[in-house]
């Protein structure tokens, strides 16, 4: 039993678990992520050169130089436990030098993630002004509600929220995007993640279709102080 399930989860391709970021061709898709959560970029040229601009406006970089970042063999590029730092412009172009797809993305520091329960009352964060010259308004955009974590039975699901700022009558930006080079202290500058209690009945194909790994067997009691890795997780899905 143990054996066909390892075997199973080898088999997955690892793309597959990935959250892949991804953008209509010639486009610039600009987003807001969180930091140490893995990503993928979508770019489809096997011949993609891939160069990173930061938001201090350097010259931009070819991505090779970057140690946690992988060029995919089908020109996407991985990041692995990207950092706040490495907010800025990711540029995909094919062998002649010409656009594919350009990511502005904004790596929201994961460390400040304010985390708030539906179900306890807590309160997700307010909306602020900021006078920046003009004023300006800091708040939270959500994404949809992801899965819930079980099926007929009581479950909880969540969902992420990015500090993003707006002008008046401008669309609003990820906040480090919009802020640039201005160095701006805020407590409120954090993204958010909230919580609540689901109850959803099952859909057996997808009960089926999840991925999962599992590599070793401990008998919980006899640890002390123990850390649970879930290599395929994601705080995405
Ligand atoms: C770029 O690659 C394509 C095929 O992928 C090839 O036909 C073309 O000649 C290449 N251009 C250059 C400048 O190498
Ligand atoms: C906060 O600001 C956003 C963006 O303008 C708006 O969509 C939202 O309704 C506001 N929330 C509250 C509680 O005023």
């Amino acid at each position: 039993m143990l054996a066909t399930l390892l075997l199973l989860s080898l088999s997955l391709p690892t793309l597959w678990t990935q959250i892949l970021i991804s953008c209509a061709y010639k486009s610039l898709c600009q987003q807001a992520l969180l930091s140490g959560n893995d990503v993928v970029l979508q770019c489809d040229h096997p011949k993609a050169l891939w160069y990173y601009s930061s938001i201090l406006e350097e010259e931009p970089l070819l991505v090779s130089s970057m140690p946690n970042i992988k060029k995919l063999p089908g020109g996407s590029l991985q990041l692995t436990n990207p950092q706040p730092s490495q907010t800025g412009l990711y540029h995909c172009q094919d062998n002649e030098s010409a656009l594919v797809v350009d990511y502005e993305l904004d790596f929201q520091d994961v460390t400040t993630l304010h985390i708030t329960h539906k179900g306890l009352g807590q309160k997700p964060l307010q909306n602020e002004t900021l006078k920046l010259g003009t004023s300006v308004l800091i708040f939270t955009q959500w994404e949809p509600w992801q899965d819930c974590n079980r099926c007929e039975k009581p479950g909880e699901r969540k969902r992420l929220g990015y500090c993003y700022i707006e002008e008046p009558l401008e669309k609003p930006m990820p906040c480090w995007l919009y802020l640039r080079v201005e160095k701006v202290k805020d407590s409120r500058m954090r993204p958010e993640m909230q919580v609540e209690a689901c109850l959803v009945p099952c859909d057996h194909f997808k009960e089926i279709n999840q991925p999962y790994f599992i590599f070793d067997i401990y008998q919980l009691g006899k640890l002390t102080n123990i850390w649970l890795t879930c290599p395929l997780a994601s705080i995405y899905r």
